[in-house]
């Protein structure tokens, strides 16, 4: 068994990681050498994410910083996904030769920066070691707006379909934090400020969200966010199933500590794989073939936001 100080320590830098609206859909139990995660369902998003594919990602994303938090401690973590994948396994042995990871300060710094950014290009030799850090096969590069800005469309008629859907948009506001206070005292979900959007009750916030927020203002936004993106990253996979989805989640967590180490921000512009038709559009559109879209992410530079919160992670000896 690892000591409890150390388990509760990784845990508590794990939890950092990102998740699908900061539902922080996990659960952690320890076993005899090392802990398992285990997907926690009454946190899922039945509307933006009804295959629990983002929220295996999400796993993906805890289960690498459990990892390189572990390795912080002095020891060295592997990982088992099993067929079935409702239960990541992450074994600990003490290594007293282990180094810190280089990726250990970055976990408290990273944060999805939902800023616009400056329009600075990225140096080519950061761009390929973050090429690097993604391996072969898992990423598709996207710079220079004639590129960039063919995941407009996309992006447009994705918001369409989510932003026309009541239910959409009530699970969105069931999710949202409309101020500081909130947000600490849930301890999950996505603050307003994070987004640049001052605080206000929770009436006032949802009634906001319900009548000035739409496919109009959201194609804006995001075509905005896409104008000064200095490179758009698409991660994909090559099966579709949980063990694939937690992958995508280990390489894009890696990714963005990567990209946080050489300085850049992140966001999302993930709506074209959370709707079907349009992520199969999106296959054909850019000739992915045999690749499954997961996740797209633009990439530039810029002020950093607030930070979101966590809940305390729910622990089971
Ligand atoms: C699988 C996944 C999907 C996400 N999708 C979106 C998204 O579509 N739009 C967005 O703004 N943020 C998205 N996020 C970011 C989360 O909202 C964010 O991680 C969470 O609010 C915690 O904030 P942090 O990343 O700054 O720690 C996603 C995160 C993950 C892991």
């Amino acid at each position: 068994m690892i000591p409890e100080e150390i388990y509760q320590k990784i845990v508590r830098y794990a939890v950092k990681a990102p998740s699908g609206h900061n539902t922080q859909p996990w659960q952690f139990a320890r076993n005899e050498d090392g802990f398992f995660i285990k997907p926690d369902f009454s946190r899922a998003l039945p509307l933006a994410d009804p295959l629990h594919r983002e929220l295996f990602i999400s796993l993906g994303c805890l289960a690498e910083t459990a990892m390189i938090a572990a390795q912080y401690y002095g020891y060295q973590p592997s990982v088992q996904i099993p067929d079935s994948a409702d239960t990541i396994k992450i074994s600990l042995q003490k290594d007293e030769t282990t180094v810190p990871p280089d990726l250990y300060p970055y976990i408290n710094i990273r944060q999805t920066t939902r800023n616009l950014f400056s329009g600075k290009t990225i140096p080519t030799k950061d761009l390929s070691v973050l090429q690097d850090v993604a391996g072969n096969g898992n990423i598709r590069r996207f710079t220079g707006q004639n590129e960039i800005q063919q995941f407009s469309p996309y992006i447009s008629m994705a918001n369409a379909v989510q932003m026309g859907n009541p239910a959409f948009k009530k699970e969105l506001i069931q999710w949202m934090r409309f101020s500081e206070k909130e947000a600490m005292q849930k301890g999950d979900g996505l603050y307003t400020a994070c987004s640049g959007v001052p605080s206000m009750g929770r009436m006032m916030g949802s009634l906001v969200l319900k009548s000035f927020v739409n496919a109009a203002s959201e194609n804006k936004r995001y075509l905005k966010q896409l104008e000064n993106s200095a490179a758009v990253v698409l991660f994909t996979s090559s099966g579709d199933r949980a063990e694939d989805w937690i992958n995508t989640g280990m390489i894009f967590q890696r990714f963005v500590l990567t990209a946080t180490r050489l300085g850049l921000n992140y966001s999302f512009l993930n709506q074209p794989c959370q709707v079907a038709a349009i992520r199969e559009k999106m296959i054909s559109g850019l000739g992915l073939n045999s690749e499954f879209p997961q996740l797209i992410i633009r990439l530039g530079y810029s002020a950093r936001m607030p930070y979101s919160f966590r809940r305390q992670a729910s622990l089971r000896p």
